[in-house]
């Protein structure tokens, strides 16, 4: 059963990969619909706390699934090709990525917020971006499709996004980030309303 926009879509970009693993996995619901769609052969969630973990085997029960109590990759042991970090804070998941493995797998990122924060994060830590997309599910998601490598990105592109950029459809997302500064900018001590009126600018200019 699809659950959001934003959960099928995150199980979509699974398609192609064989062992998938969710770390904070939550209910389980990336890995329940990318095995519902037939995309993966298997599955490892992960999470932090044995809560969640208990709620995801009572959804993924049906499927070919490892289980594993751990903060991040630090007590992940198995192999995996693709491995999905989503519905957590930037520095959060920066945090995790600094035990991400040396090898070729692919990660897929979906951060809440600080979007800029994750892109510089994994510019300065030897990650570079290969796909970038934003969706809307009653907020706007911005998720980065990545790989080992290095990239070096403007403070433009930081904000934007390498890729994003060039896409129409992250039009709408600039404009609705522009009108929340808009919104807060009069609010604000002189000091932040400064930065933001340099975001702004960025936005705008997109
Ligand atoms: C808001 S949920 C996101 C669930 C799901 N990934 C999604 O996109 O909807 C965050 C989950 O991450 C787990 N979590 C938080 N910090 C973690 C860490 N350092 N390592 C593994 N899991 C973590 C929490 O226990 C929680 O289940």
């Amino acid at each position: 059963m699809a659950r959001s926009k934003r959960i099928d879509f995150l199980a979509e970009l699974t398609k192609g990969y064989d062992t998938v693993l969710d770390i904070g996995t939550d209910h389980g619901f990336v890995l329940e619909q990318a095995f519902t769609k037939g995309y993966i052969n298997k599955g490892i969630a992960s999470d932090l706390r044995e809560k969640p973990l208990n709620s995801a085997r009572e959804n993924l029960k049906d499927y070919p699934v490892n289980y594993v109590i751990s903060n991040g990759f630090q007590s992940i042991e198995e192999p995996f090709d693709l491995a999905i970090i989503s519905g957590m804070g930037a520095y959060l998941i920066s945090e995790i990525m600094d035990h991400a493995p040396k090898g070729n797998q692919t990660y897929i990122l979906q951060a809440n917020d600080k979007i800029e924060v994750l892109r510089s994060y994994l510019m300065t830590h030897g990650f570079q971006i290969i796909d970038e997309y934003v969706i809307h599910d009653r907020f706007y998601y911005v998720i980065l499709k990545v790989k080992r490598g290095q990239m070096h990105l403007s403070d433009d592109e930081l904000l934007l996004g390498p890729i994003l950029r060039n896409k129409p459809e992250a039009l709408s997302y600039y404009k609705k980030k522009a009108s929340q500064i808009e919104k807060i900018i009069s609010n604000v001590d002189p000091e932040r309303a400064e930065i933001l009126k340099n975001l702004l600018k960025v936005y705008k200019k997109a």
